[in-house]
């Protein structure tokens, strides 16, 4: 359950601006604010760039390019969901995986084999076998409209990636503030 709900929001958090209906229940609308590059500068890699692009009728980007000189067998990714009550608070969910393993084992169903999916697709680069590194990732990050999540608790939130190796080195760590808001009731079969 926490999982799914943590997918969902990574969802979210890739879909940016796309106003969603979902399947004739709500509509809500997402809004990615902004995407900023957290603790830098990094201990192992090179950060050449790290730019949030706000796009008049189109959903902000991210694009960023990162030298990453050595190679790791062993890279942990980090999602922290963090809701804003007064101020931003951990909300429900810390995950923790194998980044390696998910790629030596895509995931063959469910959320999990989505979302993997959707990385395929926008950012290819981060699929490829470990061990990972000993080049230049640059990446624009903007995803389809179709990957909308079903149902999400409207309000503003921040998710927080991080790529750690030996345990303590972040490689790389991005913090993504969006707002997900209820825009109506549109299904003609809810009454309330
Ligand atoms: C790093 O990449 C270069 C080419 O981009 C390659 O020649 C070299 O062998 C690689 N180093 C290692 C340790 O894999
Ligand atoms: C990271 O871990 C190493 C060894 O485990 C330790 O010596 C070092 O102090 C840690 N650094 C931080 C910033 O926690």
């Amino acid at each position: 359950m926490h999982i799914h709900i943590v997918i969902s929001v990574v969802l979210i958090s890739l879909l940016n601006d796309i106003p969603t209906s979902c399947n004739g229940a709500y509509s809500y609308s997402l809004k990615v604010t902004k995407y900023v590059c957290i603790d830098r500068p990094y201990k192992e890699s090179t950060l050449y760039f790290c730019k949030n692009i706000p796009r008049r009728n189109a959903p902000t980007m991210i694009s960023m390019s990162i030298h990453v000189p050595q190679l790791y067998d062993n890279i942990i990714l980090k999602v922290s969901l963090f809701y804003k009550f007064s101020t931003y608070q951990p909300f429900l969910i810390t995950v923790n995986s194998e980044g390696c393993e998910f790629i030596r084992n895509p995931p063959q169903f469910g959320m999990e084999k989505l979302v993997y999916d959707i990385i395929q697709e926008s950012a290819p680069e981060l699929l490829l076998p470990c061990p990972v590194g000993n080049r230049t990732y640059t990446i624009d990050w903007y995803l389809q409209d179709r990957h909308a999540p079903k149902n999400i608790p409207a309000g503003d939130y921040k998710l927080q990636f991080k790529l750690v190796v030996h345990s303590n080195v972040t490689i790389f760590g991005m913090e993504v503030y969006c707002s997900v808001r209820n825009t109506g009731i549109v299904s003609t079969f809810i009454t309330e």
